[in-house]
């Protein structure tokens, strides 16, 4: 991105910047005022232990608004449309993205909203530019901006939104652990990585001993969406913007999760291990964890290198549930 900005045909670098999801290089910290938007705590706090400035929703205008990809493409779609709304007239939008995130295919479809772009290709990614005179196709960006909106999740009374884990379907194997969770959970209960809110509201409507509910959530955008999904419990509901990785700050009488093994388009069996550690840190003696992952994934030794008894509690060929208790 820095290549494309400096290089010929770049935008070069002007004093004011935004950043939608941000995340920090080292010369950003010569930059006299660039500002990200990022939703995913994890990479928010790193943009903010770099000394770099954070908006927790994008506003205001800026001659160069940089992009970088979405989870989906609807989401970086979204995110062109924006860009755009966070343009000062004659400013540019700068996007960079590894070929392996579909560069090619965005930069074409950037190009249709703009009427053409200047690009660079390096280190197997590119980096695409809007013109100063860009001739925007505001048909095409309400269209990219509706694809962002908060909507239904088909078949469901819950919404979601583009870019969030399984926001157009209930994931099948939180739909599985709900389905096995004990009618008896009482207390207090996390739930870790809670998504749109699908485990902790199935949680409270099978449970009628559990007292409170708190969700902790990296990605902000998902914790807005379960704010809507949960809004009429009867019950307490905690919503947490919180890297789980960082531990738990209250104490739990159970913990329910279907944690995350990506980051991006790597398998992080290390996420699902310190969401483990997150669990046995935040469960009271004699507390319960109620767990599913892919079959594949060696959770496990991580489950009695914290002390927990476990047993596999079921599942089905893609699937494993985990029932363990905190020793
Ligand atoms: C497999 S999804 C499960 C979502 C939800 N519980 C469900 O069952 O539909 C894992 C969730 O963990 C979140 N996540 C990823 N890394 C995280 C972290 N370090 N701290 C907290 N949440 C995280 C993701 O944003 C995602 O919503």
């Amino acid at each position: 991105m820095m290549l494309a900005l400096r290089g010929e045909g770049g935008p070069g670098v002007p004093r004011r910047a935004l950043m939608i999801g941000a995340e920090p290089h080292p010369e950003f910290g010569d930059w006299p005022e660039i500002v990200g938007w990022q939703p995913f705590k994890p990479l928010a706090d790193a943009w903010e232990r770099a000394g770099l400035a954070r908006e927790d929703s994008p506003h205001g205008f800026y001659p160069l608004v940089l992009v970088m990809p979405g989870k989906s493409r609807d989401e970086t779609l979204a995110w062109f449309a924006l860009a755009r709304d966070l343009l000062e007239p004659g400013g540019r939008i700068l996007a960079a993205m590894p070929n392996t995130a579909g560069a090619g295919r965005f930069e074409q479809e950037f190009a249709r909203a703009c009427g053409g772009v200047t690009s660079v290709q390096k280190h197997k990614c590119r980096a695409f530019c809007s013109n100063p005179d860009a001739s925007w196709d505001v048909e095409l960006l309400g269209d990219w901006k509706n694809l962002g909106k908060v909507r239904q999740v088909p078949g469901t009374g819950f919404v979601a939104q583009a870019g969030l884990f399984s926001c157009d379907h209930v994931d099948p194997g939180s739909a599985l652990l709900a389905e096995h969770l004990p009618g008896g959970i009482r207390g207090r209960v996390a739930d870790l990585g809670a998504g749109w809110g699908f485990l902790s509201d199935a949680t409270l409507r099978r449970c009628p001993g559990v007292a409170a509910v708190d969700l902790y959530e990296a990605d902000a955008r998902a914790l807005e969406c379960a704010r809507i999904n949960l809004a009429n419990s009867d019950r307490p509901v905690g919503h947490h913007w919180h890297d789980v990785a960082d531990g738990l700050p209250g104490t739990y009488d159970a913990v329910v999760m279907n944690p995350p093994f990506h980051r991006g388009q790597d398998t992080r069996v290390d996420l699902g291990r310190a969401f483990i550690a997150a669990a046995a840190g935040g469960l009271r003696r004699g507390g319960a964890l109620y767990l599913v992952a892919n079959r594949q994934l060696p959770y496990e030794a991580a489950l009695d290198a914290h002390s927990f008894s476990w047993r596999h509690a079921g599942g089905d060929a893609t699937y494993k549930l985990i029932h363990a208790r905190k020793r």
